[in-house]
């Protein structure tokens, strides 16, 4: 019997294509650094079985018409699935997945070492003793709020939020809140957090962490007045999606200091353009999407993935299949 075809839109590493080659006739986006053009995709897709994607790929309606009736499966190598028609694939019974659960912990790992190094000023701290600021020691240069004793406010306490309060619950807060669509008693217990109101938690909050998904009630959801009501001293950490925040208002807030700095994994677009306002801002760190970039937990992602297709072609569910 003939292999299923696969369309594979980046090089995901030799571990996770071996298995998907032992199974499948795979095609393949060769240019590790360049996103497959949206024609390109279209040119490949017509008549796959499936579909292995990665977060920069938008997957629409209109791919899905190119594909054709064959298509039975679509993974994305991410946690985050905003950039697929998700609903319209599971109209069309097109099997659906990603892959929670393995980038976990490498995503917690970054969210706080992105929060360290945004309150404690390390890249511009670094970069001054490397220009020959550091002329001397001085008692108030370079200082930044402290985590320990602090209020830390996570919004999205999924898999990803609950590590990242597990972490910073080392660094002796005050207070641990976390805000979510719905409260998650057991998990927030064992945490020592506690449920609040999206308004009281970023009015309460040192250190706002986002680590929600983008969805469109997410969307957009850190604006001018939710900065405007931050305190003053507030730091804003974003390792969930760009999509989340205003990118604007976030700028005019880190401009006229209504919050006190800010640190992104994550924005819009992607790549942030070189002359982004964002990157000439003292106050802001801002790192290219590398959360999960550890290579074990690159390959681990690329292998789910693989697996998440493999299983749908057998008819089996995958171990990560999207529920919406
Ligand atoms: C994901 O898996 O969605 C992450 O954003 C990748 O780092």
């Amino acid at each position: 019997m003939a292999k299923p075809s696969v369309y594979v839109t980046r090089d995901i590493g030799p571990e996770a294509l071996a298995v998907l080659k032992n199974h499948c006739n795979v095609t393949m986006w060769h240019e590790p650094m360049t996103p497959v053009p949206r024609d390109e995709i279209i040119k490949n897709i017509v008549g796959k079985d499936a579909l292995l994607c990665l977060l920069t790929d938008n997957i629409d309606a209109e791919i899905l018409d190119i594909a054709g009736p064959k298509l039975k499966a679509v993974a994305t190598m991410s946690v985050g699935f905003d950039h697929m028609d998700v609903h319209e694939m599971k109209t069309r019974n097109i099997k659906v997945g990603h892959t929670p659960n393995v980038s976990t912990d490498s995503v917690a790992e970054l969210t706080v070492a992105l929060l360290l190094a945004t309150n404690r000023r390390l890249l511009e701290a670094s970069e001054a003793a490397r220009n020959g600021e550091w002329t001397t020691w001085s008692p108030f240069w370079m200082c930044g709020p402290s985590l320990s004793n602090s209020t830390v406010g996570i919004a999205g306490f999924g898999r990803i939020g609950q590590q990242v309060a597990h972490r910073v619950k080392a660094f002796n807060l005050k207070s641990l809140l976390y805000h979510d669509m719905f409260e998650k008693k057991e998990e927030a217990k064992q945490l020592g957090a506690e449920f609040v109101p999206f308004e009281e938690l970023i009015k309460r909050s040192d250190f706002v962490i986002a680590t929600c998904l983008l969805t469109p009630e997410t969307a957009k959801m850190f604006n001018d007045d939710v900065f405007k009501k931050m305190k003053k001293t507030a730091v804003f950490i974003n390792t969930s999606r760009g999509g989340v925040v205003d990118q604007d208002a976030l700028i005019r807030a880190l401009k006229t200091k209504t919050i006190w700095a800010a640190g992104l994994d994550v924005t819009v677009p992607e790549p942030l353009p070189t002359d982004s306002e964002l990157f000439k801002l003292k106050n802001c760190v801002v790192l290219p999407h590398i959360a999960s970039a550890s290579i074990e937990i690159r390959n681990a992602m690329a292998m789910l993935a693989v697996n998440n297709i493999l299983a749908a072609l057998r008819g089996e569910p995958m171990p990560g299949e999207v529920v919406e």
